[in-house]
C-alpha cells in the first residue's frame, strides 16, 4: 500500500460547547492541559503517518494554525485545507482531495480521543488493504452516532443518528479510506440536517461492492463535543497521568497521581489526584479534587474543586462551596463580594450555564 496521509477535521461550529466556542475552537479546549486536537495529531505521528493535512473553518483557522503551527514540533509537516461551509464530513473529504491525491488515507475528528491510539488499526488497513475501514464501539445512545448494522464481520448497513438504530455499534470520527471514496463523496446527497454525512459516503462504497471492513475499538473513546464529554474524556486521561512535581509545595499536600509543573505554587492546599495543575498557577489555602485539570497562570484562594476544568488566566477566590462538574474558559474571575447587599453579580457571556445551590 502507498504512504498514508492524515486528514484531521478541524472545523464545526462546536454549538454544543458555546459559550467556550464563541471565542474558541472546540478542538482547542484542553483535557489534561493539552488540547484535544493534539492527541489526534499524536496518534496519526505515532502511526506513522507524518503528512497532514487539516481542514479548518474561517471562524477558527487562524486559531488553528497559531496552536498547531508547521507541525514540526510534533514530527509532522502540516498543511492546512479551508472548508469555507461547514456542509458535512463527505464534504470536507471533498475538499481535501487535492491534497490527499491518489493516496490512502486516515480521515480524524479533531474532538476524538482513543485510548489505544490508531496504531495497531492503521497496520490492520496497511495489511488487508480494504476500499475503507471504520472503527466501531458500543454505546448507550447509539441515536446521537453513526451507526452500523453488521452482519458477522461484515458491514450490511450504515445509517446516520437513525431514530430507531439497528444496533449500538457507533462510528467512532476515525476513518481510514482509499481515494474510492472520493467519487463515493460526489455520489451522495445532503442529509435532513443538510450536510452530506461521510456515513452515507460509505455507504455508497458499500453499495457499489467495495470492501469496508469493521473493527472494534478497544479502550475507551470519546467524541468531546459536549461539556459532560469533555468532563469524562478529562477524566480518562488524567486516569493514565504519571506523577510529576516541578512546582513549589509550601505546607502543602499532593496526594495520588499529580502533576504540578514548573512554575506552580501550592501554598497550604492539598490537591488529591489525578489532576494536573499547569506551569505558573498559584493554589492558596483550597483544595483541589480528583479529576481536576487546572490550566496555566490560574489563581485559587479558599476554595474547593473537583473533577472540572479550568483555563489559562482564571481566577477562583474565596468560594465556601465546592465547585464540581464545572468547564471555566479563559480569563474567568470567580470571586465572593464583601458587603451589603447580598447579592449574586454575574457579567456572563452567551450561551453560560450557571447552578447556584
Ligand atoms: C459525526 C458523524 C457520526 C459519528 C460521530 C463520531 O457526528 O457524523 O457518524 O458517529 O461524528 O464522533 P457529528 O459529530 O457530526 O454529530
Amino acid at each position: 500500500m502507498d504512504e498514508l496521509k492524515g486528514l484531521i477535521l478541524s472545523g464545526g461550529a462546536g454549538t454544543r460547547l458555546r459559550p467556550i466556542t464563541h471565542t474558541s475552537a472546540k478542538q482547542l479546549v484542553p483535557v489534561a492541559n493539552k488540547p484535544v486536537l493534539f492527541y489526534g495529531i499524536e496518534a496519526l505521528v505515532e502511526a506513522g503517518i507524518s503528512e497532514i493535512g487539516i481542514i479548518v473553518a474561517p471562524e477558527t483557522g487562524d486559531e488553528i494554525r497559531a496552536a498547531v503551527g508547521d507541525g514540526e514540533r510534533f514530527g509532522a509537516s502540516v498543511t492546512y485545507i479551508d472548508q469555507d461551509q461547514p456542509l458535512g464530513l463527505a464534504h470536507a473529504v471533498l475538499t481535501a482531495e487535492e491534497f490527499i491525491g491518489a493516496s490512502p488515507f486516515v480521515m480524524y475528528l479533531g474532538d476524538n480521543l482513543l485510548r489505544e491510539g490508531i496504531t495497531d488499526l492503521v497496520r490492520a488497513f496497511r495489511e488487508s488493504e480494504p476500499d475503507a475501514l471504520i472503527l466501531l464501539t458500543r454505546v448507550d445512545d447509539p441515536q446521537s452516532y453513526g451507526v452500523a448494522e453488521l452482519d458477522g464481520d461484515q458491514v450490511v448497513r450504515l445509517v446516520e443518528k437513525p431514530k430507531d438504530p439497528p444496533s449500538d455499534l457507533a462510528l467512532v470520527g476515525v476513518y481510514m479510506f482509499k481515494a474510492s471514496i472520493f467519487d463515493a463523496a460526489r455520489a451522495i446527497e445532503p442529509s435532513g440536517r443538510g450536510e452530506l454525512e461521510i456515513t452515507d459516503a460509505i455507504q455508497a462504497l458499500i453499495d457499489g461492492g467495495d470492501k469496508v471492513e469493521p473493527h472494534i475499538v478497544q479502550g475507551w473513546w470519546k467524541d468531546a463535543g459536549r461539556l459532560e464529554d469533555m468532563l469524562d474524556a478529562n477524566r480518562l486521561v488524567l486516569e493514565d497521568l504519571v506523577t510529576r512535581i516541578d512546582g513549589e509545595l509550601i505546607d502543602s499536600q499532593v496526594d495520588g497521581r499529580v502533576v504540578v509543573e514548573e512554575g506552580a505554587v501550592l501554598e497550604r492546599s492539598v490537591v488529591r489526584g489525578p489532576a494536573v495543575i499547569g506551569a505558573g498557577t498559584r493554589i492558596s489555602d483550597s483544595y483541589v479534587g480528583p479529576y481536576t485539570s487546572i490550566d496555566r497562570n490560574v489563581v485559587i484562594t479558599g476554595s474547593e474543586i473537583e473533577h472540572s476544568i479550568v483555563l489559562e488566566g482564571s481566577s477562583i477566590r474565596e468560594l465556601h462551596t465546592r465547585m464540581e462538574a464545572s468547564l471555566l474558559g479563559k480569563n474567568v474571575s470567580l470571586t465572593r463580594s464583601d458587603g451589603m447587599p447580598k447579592t449574586l453579580r454575574f457579567l456572563v457571556g452567551d450561551n453560560a450555564e450557571i447552578a447556584i445551590p
